[in-house]
């Protein structure tokens, strides 16, 4: 870090980076981007063409007013008149109403089975027999209460008459000047009162009816004159001592009604208080239930100004005498104007479909993420010094950016179709809702990631969270919501699940802009979330805190399991810092004692010089590992691996350390702590200086890693990738183009236009040669390479070691192969490493003098020769050791100090003059040997003890 030319990146460099990279990388993705924003655009059509075929539907005149042609001329309609007149039952509610009827005032009488008997929860004398129901002669039974009876006698008395008189020039007027109610239910209007087309018949309320008591009156029906059945209903009024008396007749009455077995309905009942002479003051009893039929059955008009006239006017006539009447002419509903059918299906299905449309957003943001883990990008990126701060920052960014173009191009599609769910409620609500959603989903999307390292399991997971809570919120949640009895404080608990908050806000926006439609109003205005049946204030609240708080967890959550911080990072800084200096050797290391006498004198040697180094701290070592162990615990029964034991190693700048070993030797697991994927069990490593136990993020920003695999972007070009990494780095301006430019010809990557071709298209020695090329970018002073050059055809694999070779020049380079040829040209000092152990440690030519030391002689006679080929040798070499034997060929090692090449050929020469030689060879011991030869004494030797 000191010797790097240009210090770590800035914050803002690495933010910059990741920006560009990321910007070109979108670029690249341009497909998958225009099919993820067309994806509203293709719903909103979808529910555009949907709402154009309802529209045409609703546009025949079956659904519009009927019309009828008054002049027709050659076939051809001249003149066209539409109205009510020339309208069925299902067009007149369309029609302009500029005058509508006139209907005489009604009572809401019980139809005559329904009204009230003697029973034997009635058992009151004044009720009729029950046998009156099966003629339908029942009377209809008005209560009264009051202080003073006689007064109310008096009144109920002057309400009704003993005559049924008609004016045939005035049908209206005077039958409003009789008493007369009808059974049959209201509806919301009355245009067309429904007593007069419900072919029941009308009853009129009389003391005492006649024997003859039904008639018929012509009735002046749309444009039509029909006879109306009038028929007599005696009115029984019966007094009561209290308003409880009455009030428990009638609740009984009620609960009979329901369990069906017996009605006993009460046409209306009085109170009159303290009512007398100079004062009137009543209150009415009536049956609401038409007024409102909770739920979704039909609501109507309740009957009732007619029981207020009848005792208003009775008052009247006890206070001016017989002839004196207060006439309730008529009632009339006001004047309407044509009002075509609308069906607004954006604001029906509304809440539903967009809640997906918002939802699919997450599965978007959270595979992205989850991919980036998958892939190892991330930590490839972060080991190249990428901090943290701006990974999260420009990932955040630039996903509220997709998802705000996203919903920006959804509403305004949305508003350009002419969905009324877009275009009739405040767009700034609108803007503030949605921002702050898709907000609160990124968040929860990067909380979510980090649960998931696979992203097919992130994308099922996702998509079946995505349509559930779709489903769940329209079919579950918004019942509750719609039901006023379902206590509130409940539905803000639902809505804390951020799914039911989206769906709540769409929810509430389709309410305003479906009511807003169908009354031509406005939708939803600022205004309107002071109304309390508006749930958008406590969404707002809600999504906005929950913002915040997930947003905090998931960056916490992401420290402590993707940086492998401990979970109470944030106290760092109220604890004793622990040093980054080196420590003394401890006496701890007794222990291993045991061990240690087994190693070999040269990991002795290198032990030593460690515990040396770590008391006197000197910056000529780039790598430092101090009794660096690893060992995984033991799972389902298996005991504990030990797969690093106490590895003791010093690299000074400038060289190349070779790492060879047998699969499984723990290679890997010593580069993975090196790097910062693990942890050490115990022991430590300096690297610069700087501890990877605490200080990871400082030696990133001067560390260069080749992994195993290579872990590139796709659609990225070569030039892209070390345009990023170098960016990271910190290398700017022309420093930059210079060393990428350098770096691409180095790896044999310039020519042809390579560097600019994608990754994914890329052979596998050219990604290998981009790895090594993107480790090395920056000068980093501690370079790892896990196999640098893995398939790799010999050319491209000479012009890489001439890569390596001089990148070594300055820095420290670990290096694990299983190609002897490598290791022997690229590496300064080798180590063998089994089983998590070193075995020996030098330099090639060292270990070979070390462990080969011997020539390998072999020879090929007929089998029966063999004892004689055998003694020849050992004439030449008396400790020659036979170390093969097969059908006739034999292979020794002579000691080198034994024998002289000459006596060899002297010998061969003497052996074919005595019986037939087919083969024979003589070579120096390779390095392969030697690694042959210690990796199997170690394994011998564990598998002893
Ligand atoms: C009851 O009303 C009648 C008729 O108005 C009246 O004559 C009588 O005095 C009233 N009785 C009482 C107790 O107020
Ligand atoms: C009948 O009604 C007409 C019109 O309102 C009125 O002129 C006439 O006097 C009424 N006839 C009777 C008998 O009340
Ligand atoms: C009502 O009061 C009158 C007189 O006060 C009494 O005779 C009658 O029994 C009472 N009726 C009932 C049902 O209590
Ligand atoms: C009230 O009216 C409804 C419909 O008009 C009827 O079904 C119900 O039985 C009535 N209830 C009573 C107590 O009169
Ligand atoms: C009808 O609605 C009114 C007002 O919403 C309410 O006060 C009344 O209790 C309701 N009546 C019934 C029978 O539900």
């Amino acid at each position: 870090m000191a010797n790097s030319p240009h210090g770590p990146a800035s914050f803002w460099t690495q933010a910059n980076a990741l920006l560009r990279k990321n910007l070109t990388f979108q670029k690249r993705n341009i497909g998958t981007n225009i099919r993820l924003i067309l994806f509203p655009l293709v719903l909103c059509l979808l529910l555009a063409i949907i709402q154009v075929l309802i529209d045409r539907e609703l546009d025949k005149p079956e659904n519009k007013c009927g019309c009828t042609c008054t002049r027709t001329q050659g076939g051809q309609c001249q003149e066209r008149v539409c109205g009510i007149e020339y309208s069925d039952v299902d067009q007149a509610p369309t029609c302009p109403i500029p005058n509508p009827p006139e209907w005489p005032p009604l009572l809401q009488v019980p139809a005559p089975q329904y009204r009230a008997v003697q029973t034997d929860v009635f058992p009151f004398s004044e009720f009729p027999n029950e046998s009156c129901r099966r003629t339908g002669s029942c009377p209809v039974t008005m209560l009264f209460t009051g202080n003073n009876q006689t007064f109310g006698e008096i009144l109920s008395g002057n309400m009704f008459t003993n005559t049924f008189s008609i004016n045939n020039s005035d049908i209206v007027g005077s039958v409003a000047s009789n008493v007369v109610g009808s059974e049959s239910a209201t509806e919301l209007t009355n245009f067309l009162e429904p007593a007069f087309f419900s072919g029941l018949p009308i009853y009129n309320l009389q003391n005492q009816c006649t024997q003859n008591s039904t008639i018929s009156i012509p009735i002046q029906r749309s444009n039509i004159t029909s006879p109306q059945e009038v028929r007599c209903a005696q009115v029984l009024n019966i007094w009561r001592n209290s308003s409880s008396e009455v009030n428990n007749e009638l609740y009984q009455g009620y609960r009979r009604a329901n369990t069906e077995r017996q009605i006993n309905e009460i046409v209306a009942a009085y109170d009159l208080l303290d009512s007398n002479r100079n004062n009137l003051n009543v209150s009415i009893w009536y049956n609401s239930t038409q007024a409102n039929d909770t739920g979704f059955g039909s609501i109507g008009l309740v009957r009732v100004p007619r029981s207020v006239n009848l005792v208003s006017s009775a008052f009247l006539q006890f206070l001016l005498g017989p002839g004196t009447k207060m006439i309730f002419e008529f009632v009339k509903e006001m004047p309407k104007p044509e009002t075509p059918i609308n069906f607004d299906l954006s604001s029906v299905l509304g809440a539903l479909f967009f809640s997906w449309v918002i939802l699919q957003l997450f599965t978007v943001v959270l595979t992205s993420l989850v991919y980036e883990k998958q892939e190892k990008l991330r930590i490839m990126m972060k080991m190249h010094g990428l901090g943290d701060g701006p990974y999260w920052i420009i990932s955040y960014g630039y996903f509220l950016a997709v998802s705000a173009i996203y919903m920006l191009c959804f509403v305004i599609f949305g508003s350009l179709i002419g969905l009324k769910f877009f275009t009739l409620n405040d767009y700034s609500i609108q803007f503030v809702f949605y921002f702050i959603y898709i907000n609160l989903q990124i968040s929860l999307a990067f909380l979510s990631a980090s649960m998931f390292s696979n992203v097919k399991t992130a994308t099922v997971i996702a998509n079946i969270g995505v349509f559930g809570t779709g489903l769940l919120g329209g079919f579950l949640f918004q019942y509750f919501v719609q039901d006023t009895s379902f206590p509130g404080a409940w539905i803000v608990v639902m809505e804390l699940y951020p799914g039911f908050a989206l769906y709540r806000g769409l929810y509430e926006f389709a309410q305003s802009s479906f009511n807003g439609d169908t009354l031509g109003t406005n939708g939803m205005r600022w205004g309107d979330l002071n109304d309390s049946t508006n749930g958008m204030k406590e969404v707002l609240i809600i999504m906005l805190v929950e913002w915040v708080m997930v947003l905090f967890v998931a960056y916490y959550v992401d420290q402590v399991l993707s940086s492998g911080k401990s979970p109470l990072f944030f106290l760092k800084g109220f604890q004793r810092k622990s040093s980054s200096s080196f420590r003394k050797p401890s006496i701890q290391r007794q222990g291993s004692k045991v061990f240690v006498q087994m190693e070999k004198p040269d990991v002795i040697q290198e032990r030593e010089k460690v515990e040396q180094l770590l008391l006197e701290p000197t910056t000529s070592h780039a790598i430092i590992c101090d009794d660096l162990k690893k060992v995984y615990p033991g799972r389902d029964g298996n005991p504990e691996k030990f797969a690093v034991r106490g590895l003791s190693l010093a690299l000074p700048r400038g060289e190349c350390f070779g790492m060879l070993g047998p699969n499984g030797a723990g290679k890997t697991s010593f580069i993975n702590m090196m790097i910062g994927l693990t942890k050490p069990t115990s022991g430590t490593a300096f690297v610069q200086g700087l501890d990877i136990r605490n200080d990871m993020d400082g030696i990133y920003t001067s560390m260069g890693v080749c992994p195993q695999h290579d872990l590139l972007w796709g659609t990225l070009t070569g030039r892209e990738h070390l345009l990023f990494y170098g960016r990271l780095k910190n290398l700017k301006g022309s420093a930059l183009t210079q060393a990428v430019e350098e770096s691409l010809k180095n790896v044999n990557l310039f020519h042809g236009g390579v560097a600019d071709k994608q990754a994914k298209k890329y052979s596998g020695g050219m990604k290998r040669r981009l790895s090594v090329a993107i480790s090395l970018i920056g000068d980093p002073s501690v370079v790892y390479m896990d196999e640098p050059s893995t398939g790799l055809d010999p050319a491209s694999r000479k012009s890489l070691w001439n890569v390596v070779r001089r990148a070594k020049q300055d820095r420290a380079i670990i290096l694990t192969t299983h190609s002897m040829e490598e290791a022997e040209i690229l590496c300064d000092r080798l180590g063998i490493f089994v089983d998590g152990s070193l075995q020996c440690i030098g330099n090639p030519t060292e270990l070979k003098a070390r462990y080969g030391g011997s020539f390998v002689f072999t020879m090929t006679t007929s089998s029966d020769n063999e004892s004689e080929v055998e003694k020849l040798v050992r004439q030449l070499s008396p400790n020659a050791k036979k170390v093969y034997h097969i059908s006739g060929t034999q292979k020794f090692e002579l000691p080198k100090d034994e024998i002289r090449i000459a006596d060899v050929f002297r010998t061969v020469g003497t052996a074919k003059s005595n019986f037939p030689v087919f083969a024979w060879g003589l070579v120096n011991t390779t390095l392969e040997d030697v690694f042959i030869k210690v990796a199997q004494g170690a394994q011998a030797f564990n598998t002893l003890s």
